[in-house]
């Protein structure tokens, strides 16, 4: 895993690089966590990621319903907000997700997650408010995704 910071400057480029990243899970699925305070852009960039994949519903933050599962064009997408329930993770059964090869799975407040399960994450995003409309993000990845960025998304490395 190697380290990255990004700026964003606004709402347009958090689609960029949400979209870009959607092309990278597409072809390689894997698990993404989402952490940063309440309004950060968690559930943004998930939505307009899984505009990407293809997915048609309307992604909403799952913070009441703690998961969701949406069909894209390729693959499933899995949506957790670990938000509410916290230290209860375990009781939960969502492994079974967590596991799968084939699906994406993004998980927001992952920093609720037990220890034993932070090693999952193939791309960690921890989104930071600068104002109203910036953000920055530390990016915690492996090798071939901070080398997608750095090839496709040089513009927001700083
Ligand atoms: N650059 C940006 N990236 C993400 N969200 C932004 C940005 N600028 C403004 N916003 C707004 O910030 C809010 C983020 O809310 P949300 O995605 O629900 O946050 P979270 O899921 O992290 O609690 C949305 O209203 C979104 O429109
Ligand atoms: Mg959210």
């Amino acid at each position: 895993m190697q380290k990255l910071k990004l700026k964003i400057k606004n709402l347009v480029e958090m689609e960029e690089l949400a979209q870009s990243l959607a092309l990278y899970f597409n072809e390689q699925p894997g698990i993404i966590f989402l952490d940063g305070d309440l309004g950060a852009g968690k559930t943004t960039f998930t939505q307009f990621f899984a505009k990407e994949i293809g997915v048609q519903e309307v992604v909403t933050s799952p913070t009441f319903n703690i998961f969701k599962r949406y069909q894209g064009s390729k693959r499933y997408l899995n949506h957790f907000d670990l938000y509410r329930i916290k230290d209860n993770v375990y009781d939960q059964g969502f492994e079974e997700y967590w596991d799968s090869m084939e699906d994406i799975t993004i998980i927001e407040w992952s920093k609720y997650l037990p220890n034993e399960f932070k090693s999952l994450a193939n791309l960690h995003l921890t989104i930071k408010i600068i104002d109203e409309d910036k953000r920055e993000i530390a990016v915690l990845a492996k090798n071939s995704i901070i080398l997608f960025l750095e090839e496709n998304n040089d513009e927001f490395i700083y």
